[in-house]
Order: C-alpha cells, then structure tokens, then sequence
C-alpha cells in the first residue's frame, strides 16, 4: 500500500514556508492505519520488545495499536507537569528555546526492551530526549519506529547506533 496518499501536505503550517505532513488521514482510514501498526508490529516482532514508550502526542496514536497488538504496554513521555506521579525529566532543544519531556520513575524495569514510536522525525531532538529518559530508567532501546521521516532534516544524525524503522521518506 503506498501510504503517502493518506499524508495530506500542509502548505505553510505552522507557519511561511513548512510543509507540514498531516497523518490525520492516514489515521481516518482503517485500512490504512492498520497496515501502518501492522508494519510496525513486522518490525517490532522479533526483537523481544516489553513495553511501548511514546512521546505525546502522536506518538500515543502510533504506539498504543502497536502495543496492543504484540500484548504489551504502554508508556507515556508527556511534556512537564501532565504526568501525576514521581517523574524523571530531560530537556531538549527546539527551534527556539528548550522544553522538558517526563515519564514516570516506575514506568520501566531494567532491562525492559523497548520501542519507541512517534509519527514523524525532523530534527530528532524529541526522539533523543525521548531515548535518555529510557535509558535513565535502565531499559534498553530495541528500536524506534516512526511514520515519516523528514531526511533534509537529518534527525537521524542524533540517533546513530540505534535501529531504526520509518514507513514514509520525504
Ligand atoms: C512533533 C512530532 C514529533 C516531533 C518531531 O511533535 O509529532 O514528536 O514534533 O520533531 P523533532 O524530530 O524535530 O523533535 P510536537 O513537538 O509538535 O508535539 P505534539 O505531537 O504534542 O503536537
């Protein structure tokens, strides 16, 4: 299935001159989206994965199916102060200025084996952050699955060693 069709191109969103990449139709279309969470699963099913971790908040939308469907869990990365309970924090960088990423302390055991997932890599500031807090709770990074990824943007450079899926390129 040629999974672009369902990414709807944004002409300048957020603002001038970004094309933004919306999954929302992709999402819409059973038939896609579960050819999407089936890929990943193809991916995720020979690397003993425990447990799911995804960065709000599409990367709830990418991971919770994934999850459910190789019976594990699932753990929140939320921007600071939406978590309820003892967190750990890492900051990251962005555009302009810096914001915190949590999870919560109990949330992995080490040597849980993870897989991240999120919707799109740009810069892949988001997904680095998203690795620290993994690695700080002592689980260990199986792999990491997105939708999209931007390659001009080259996000991959803060995410070498690491073993990566994406299902789209731009
Ligand atoms: C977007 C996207 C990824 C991240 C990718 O999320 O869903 O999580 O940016 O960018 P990066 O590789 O440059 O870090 P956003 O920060 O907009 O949060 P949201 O999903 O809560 O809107």
């Amino acid at each position: 299935m040629d999974l672009k069709q369902y990414v709807a191109i944004v002409e300048d969103y957020p603002k001038p001159g970004i094309k933004f990449k919306d999954i929302t139709p992709l999402m819409n279309n059973g038939e896609a989206y579960k050819y999407a969470t089936d890929q990943i699963v193809a991916y995720a099913k020979d690397k003993k994965i425990d447990l799911i971790v995804g960065p709000e908040a599409r990367g709830f939308i990418i991971g919770c199916p994934v999850a459910y469907s190789l019976g594990v869990g699932f753990a929140p990365v939320r921007k600071e102060g939406k978590l309820p309970r003892e967190t750990i924090k890492v900051s990251y960088g962005l555009e302009y200025g810096s914001d915190v990423l949590t999870i919560h302390k109990d949330a992995i055991k080490p040597g849980q084996r993870v897989l991240i997932t999120d919707d799109l890599l740009a810069t892949g500031g988001t997904i680095e952050a998203t690795i620290k807090l993994v690695e700080q709770l002592g689980g260990v990074v199986a792999g990491i699955a997105f939708l999209v990824e931007l390659t001009y943007l080259e996000g991959r450079s803060k995410l070498k060693g690491y073993d990566i899926l994406t299902l789209m390129e731009y």
